[in-house]
């Protein structure tokens, strides 16, 4: 092959001529470990277009020689400085003019797409005449633009219609879903499948030959069509409507809109675009991507240990069976340990549902059970690399039980307890190395809550903790550095959120109503339903250990005294029908009602904050938000608290 392009002097791109005039084009940008499609590495993307415009290829090829993948999307740190409308248009319009040209280039071009392929990486490869996507598990194409809350304006929005069709295409962009390997090829997203040994021959013989590979959309693709649109976007306004009734978020309906009217031109629409690009909505949304970015690097400082083969949880209740669960799905061997042998097996029943959820392959599914191993007399102890002790919350019983198994644990072992109350200081005082002793407090449903607390305490073991947060990353939770103190950050400032809640109640307020006034403040769930469904008799024990408060709610006595606990007994504040809420009209929200109900909450956050529990703001609007789902447009509850100073209380 020889080298061409050198004249330019290119920093994010090198490109190969093999003898068959394929040019190879290389994107690795610099001083960076992702492909990110900067102003700077766009401008050097269209000289190399000029020099292939003086130089045809026979056929253009463009890979990424990064480990992580493909590319990770526009560099979103220049959302930040895009101050005027001027600058968003000019930064749409940058991408939108250079992949039309792309598109329209008169030699064929292939995108061999490896690893992850996101937003305008993917905008990229759909302006290329093929895509070619190598099977491997981390193979994923998106376009995520929605969940910062913005849109696919460098092409996407016109390209991805037009090639898998509007349905699939609209779910992928107002969900910013990814797509796997094979899910792409299936969906004619991408026009083959590849293994990686033969990428590089598959990827040449596309070119060369130019056949065809891919389906038509099909009937998905007539409803691009100019009449068919304004219908397709009618029902799937319903259904946005549906999904967020207070319009907290615009850009879904922007995309739609776009789409629609425009055939995914934003330039046709630059109100809009200024609207979404420079709301607080986008600015905030892009802030919690950061913090979600900043956790998960906790996740991967601890990388450099060797990664967990095995763990071994004890306790296979609630929390316990579903926590090995979740470490089976994510491929580790789990050993599953309880005096009662029929908790055991609940809990695998549970397993296999989420397998047979999570895994559409059957294989893999059986495969995760398989790794899930009943365990009544512990023999998989002394194998573990971690153990998760989550058996009932009482330290005596927790403490003899340590007693019993420290013997037994292999050197270097993390030892984790799930406490959601108990301190670890007091938990730790009968082992013959409390030092080896961390929290690792998951949240109820494990499967759906991303967060994890990790508790410290000042004599934990270095290196126990960097394998702790390690085991963490590698299940694919975000860890969040919390001190050993009741209710950590997350229950902590949950319990006067949900005691203000019960106030209201007291005072003649219907729980509907005062869920209605959080939704619409933008929470996922209202406080009363959230009482439900953690259970009345929790919330009794949790609020009056964590809010200082001591009188319990009448309505909350009234229930308990009634044998009603939530969801768990069919009533609570609620009936429960079907695992969901029986509800009546809202009525009217009385006004400043969510301000009253939020403010425990954030006064909470900020007190956790003073007494250091977390380490800065940033993590505690983070952990917040990933523990409990606290509007994220908001950008947390202290960040939200600074951009609203001077609110009523
Ligand atoms: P649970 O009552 O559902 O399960 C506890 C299990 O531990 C039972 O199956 C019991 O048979 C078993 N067990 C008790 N002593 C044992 C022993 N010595 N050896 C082996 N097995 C034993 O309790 P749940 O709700 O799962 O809570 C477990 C832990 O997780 C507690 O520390 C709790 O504070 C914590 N937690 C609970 C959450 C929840 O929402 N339920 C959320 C986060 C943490």
């Amino acid at each position: 092959m020889t080298t061409t392009l050198e004249s330019l002097g290119l920093q994010n791109f090198s490109c190969q001529l093999d003898a068959d005039n394929v040019a190879w084009l290389s994107i690795d940008c610099v001083d960076s470990s992702v492909n990110r499609l900067s102003a700077e590495v766009l401008d050097e993307f269209s000289q190399a277009l000029d020099y292939f415009e003086r130089n045809p290829p026979a056929g253009l090829i463009i890979r990424s020689t990064k480990d992580a993948g493909f590319i990770a999307g526009a560099n979103i740190d220049e959302f930040a400085e895009l101050d005027t409308p001027e600058k968003g248009i000019a930064l749409v319009s940058r991408g939108w003019t250079l992949f039309n040209r792309l598109a329209k280039v008169p030699y064929p071009t292939l995108a061999l797409i490896r690893g992850h392929c996101l937003g305008g990486g993917l905008e990229m490869a759909l302006a290329c005449r093929y895509r070619l996507v190598v099977d491997q598990p981390d193979t994923s194409l998106s376009l995520p633009e929605v969940m910062l809350g913005i849109f696919p304006g460098w092409g996407g929005m016109r390209r991805l219609p037009a090639l898998i069709g509007a349905p699939a295409a609209l779910d992928m962009m107002l969900s910013g879903r990814p797509q796997d390997a094979r899910k792409a090829a299936k969906l004619g997203l991408a026009d083959g499948l590849v293994a990686p040994r033969l990428m590089d021959q598959a990827a040449k013989m596309q070119v060369l030959s130019q056949k065809p590979l891919r389906k038509a959309p099909g009937l998905g693709g007539w409803m691009n069509h100019p009449l068919a649109r304004p219908l397709v976007a009618k029902q799937t306004l319903k259904k946005l409507n549906a999904r967020d009734p207070y319009q907290h978020y615009l850009a879904p309906r922007a995309i739609l809109e776009i789409w629609a009217k425009h055939n995914g031109n934003a330039l046709k629409a630059p109100e809009l675009v200024d609207q979404l690009i420079r709301s607080d909505t986008a600015r905030n949304l892009l802030r919690v991507f950061h913090l979600q970015e900043r956790l998960k690097a906790f996740g991967k400082k601890g990388r450099k240990q060797p990664a967990a083969q095995h763990v071994h949880v004890i306790g296979a209740g609630v929390m316990g069976g579903d926590i090995a669960a979740w470490c089976a799905l994510k491929g580790l061997t789990v050993t599953l340990q309880d005096q009662d042998r029929s908790r055991i097996a609940v809990a695998q029943g549970r397993a296999n549902a989420l397998f047979a959820r999570k895994k559409k392959d059957p294989r893999e599914a059986r495969a995760a059970a398989d790794r899930l191993i009943p365990d009544l007399n512990g023999n998989g102890l002394r194998h573990a690399d971690v153990v998760i002790e989550a058996i009932t919350e009482n330290a005596d019983i927790k403490r003899s039980l340590y007693a019993q198994i420290e013997p037994l644990l292999k050197p270097g072992a993390v030892l984790a307890t799930n406490t959601s109350s108990l301190s670890l200081e007091e938990l730790c005082t009968g082992l013959r190395a409390p030092q080896r002793l961390i929290g690792i407090h998951f949240f109820n449903p494990v499967a759906k809550m991303p967060l994890v607390e990790v508790v410290e305490t000042a004599t934990i073991d270095p290196d126990v903790k960097a394998a702790t947060y390690a085991f963490v990353g590698q299940i694919g939770k975000l860890p969040l550095p919390v001190q050993s103190t009741p209710g950590f950050l997350v229950n902590a400032v949950l319990a006067p959120y949900m005691l203000e809640a019960m106030r209201c109640v007291d005072e003649g307020l219907a729980p509907e109503t005062i869920d209605a006034a959080m939704l619409e403040f933008g929470m996922p769930m209202g406080p009363i339903e959230l009482i439900d469904t953690v259970g009345l008799d929790i919330a009794r024990d949790a609020g009056s250990q964590l809010s200082g408060d001591a009188n319990t709610p009448a309505c909350l006595e009234t229930h308990l005294a009634n044998n009603e606990l939530g969801r768990k007994s069919g009533q609570g504040f609620y009936q429960w029908k079907n695992n969901k809420p029986v509800k009546q009209s809202a009525g009217a929200i009385p006004v400043g009602l969510a301000q009253r109900l939020i403010t425990p909450l954030i006064n909470k956050t900020q007190e956790q904050l003073d007494r250091n529990i977390v380490a800065d703001q940033d993590l505690a609007d983070a952990g917040v938000i990933f523990g409990t789902g606290f509007a994220p447009f908001t950008g947390g509850p202290l960040h939200y608290k600074a951009c609203n100073a001077g609110l009523p209380a």
